[in-house]
């Protein structure tokens, strides 16, 4: 998908986010922004950036024209972990969790992840591929550009293909970039229950080759968690899915502390997510290296558990990215406003922080730092428009969407 010749004029900030990426420790508060900004962009690649004063072209004949006055323009959302491809929902879950159930026990007991297990090994492809349609186009509304999407509702060959093909399928024929990830090692089937070493034997054996041989993933994720895949079967899974060329995520110390960023950080891994519980070796790791650590506040929200630590992540270093986690467990919610009040309000985030960790380092957790996250030269043309005139109103305009514009490549996608 390409667009036209595209000038955007007269922002009153223009956001670019340029800049080594990911943006690490005090890094992620510089943002860019440009007064009075303007864009150009042709054939969805932005040719250039700068103040509207200095804008190099004479005659606007030509160009499709965006007066962006009182309004800030930025790069397009990156929502950097997502489940959004499943079927059935699990409302009444939720309301287990308030009267004090906890989620590790539900799942434990066959529900949770493994009740949408059942539901999606029932759905077809175009069933899934119909719900996950309507959920992208959502998700375009409040700004995202590009989305991650994991399986691991199927955790079978059958179904975990299914859902990588579903999002195979819809990257063809929808604005919102995905970015797939296969997470076969998400909870361990009833097949398997007891068996989990076994199961890991069958990811490996099994599952993994044929998704390598499909080329329809570029990560392996596995929810490192008590009760689920141990440390030492989150590493040999994830040491298998490298050889076969995909790159590691991890769910890392959601509810328990067991050393996930660690590992994440030891083996390289793109991003660790969560980290609710993540220790001070771990954040010291995860500032040492380039792991991004994905911060997922709408689920600690949702669980009731308490908050990611991240100002001790960004003054250790650490390039912290946020995007939603949105599934239909333990977050029903692909809502980024909800994402941005939460990261202020409760993480303790500055609004610039909050703006490169939904955009560049969103890029760099799904390895795409090289096209999109930021305005530069070069770069797809992936831009929001805000109705309002600061980046600060994300979260000032607590919870609500204040998209106004989405440009993908350089097409005017959403107006
Ligand atoms: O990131 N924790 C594991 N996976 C998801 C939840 C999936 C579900 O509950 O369906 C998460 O929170
Ligand atoms: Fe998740």
């Amino acid at each position: 998908m390409t667009g036209k010749k595209l000038l955007i004029k007269h922002a009153a900030e223009l956001i670019t986010c340029a800049g080594p990426a990911p943006k690490t420790g005090a890094a992620m508060a510089d943002i860019g922004i440009i007064p009075d900004g303007a864009l150009l962009a042709e054939d969805g690649i932005i040719v250039w950036v700068g103040p509207t004063a200095d804008l190099p072209v004479d005659s606007e004949d030509g160009w499709e024209v965006i007066d962006a006055a009182g309004q800030c323009v930025m790069p397009g959302f990156v929502d950097s972990h997502t489940h959004m491809v499943f079927g059935g929902y699990r409302a009444e879950e939720f309301f287990w969790r308030l009267g004090g159930t906890p989620y590790l026990e539900i799942l434990e007991r066959g529900g949770g992840i493994l009740s949408t297990v059942q539901a999606t090994r029932q759905a077809s492809l175009a069933e899934l591929k119909e719900l996950a349609a309507k959920r992208l186009s959502n998700m375009l509304e409040m700004g995202v550009t590009t989305v991650e999407g994991k399986s691991g509702y199927g955790l079978d060959k059958e179904t975990e293909l299914r859902q990588l093909a579903v999002m195979d399928e819809l990257n063809r024929e929808q604005p919102v970039e995905i970015v797939p990830t296969f997470m076969g090692a998400h909870a361990v089937p009833p097949e398997y229950k007891g068996r989990t070493d076994e199961y890991v034997e069958y990811i490996i054996k099994e599952v993994l080759p044929a998704v390598a041989e499909q080329g329809i993933a570029e990560f392996c994720d596995v929810f490192c968690e008590k009760g689920v895949f141990s440390l030492e079967q989150s590493r040999r899974l994830l040491e298998a899915a490298k050889t076969m060329g995909l790159r590691a995520k991890l769910h890392a110390d959601e509810i328990v502390p067991l050393g996930g960023a660690e590992l994440a950080a030891e083996l390289g891994a793109c991003s660790a997510d969560h980290l609710l519980q993540a220790s001070d070796a771990g954040i010291a790791a995860l500032g040492q290296k380039q792991t991004v650590a994905t911060l997922l506040p709408m689920t600690a929200f949702c669980l009731r558990e308490s908050y990611a630590r991240a100002r001790a992540m960004i003054d250790n270093g650490a390039a912290v990215a946020l995007a939603t986690d949105y599934n239909p467990g333990s977050c029903f919610s692909h809502a980024i406003p909800l994402v941005a009040a939460l990261a202020a309000i409760q993480l303790g985030m500055k609004p610039a922080e909050i703006v490169t960790a939904l955009t560049i380092n969103g890029a760099a957790a799904v390895n795409r730092t090289d096209k999109v996250g930021s305005l530069e030269k070069g770069k797809q043309a992936d831009i929001v428009i805000l109705e309002y005139p600061s980046h600060l109103f994300l979260v000032y305009h607590a919870g609500m969407n204040i998209v106004d514009k989405v440009v993908k490549q350089g097409q005017l996608v959403l107006n």
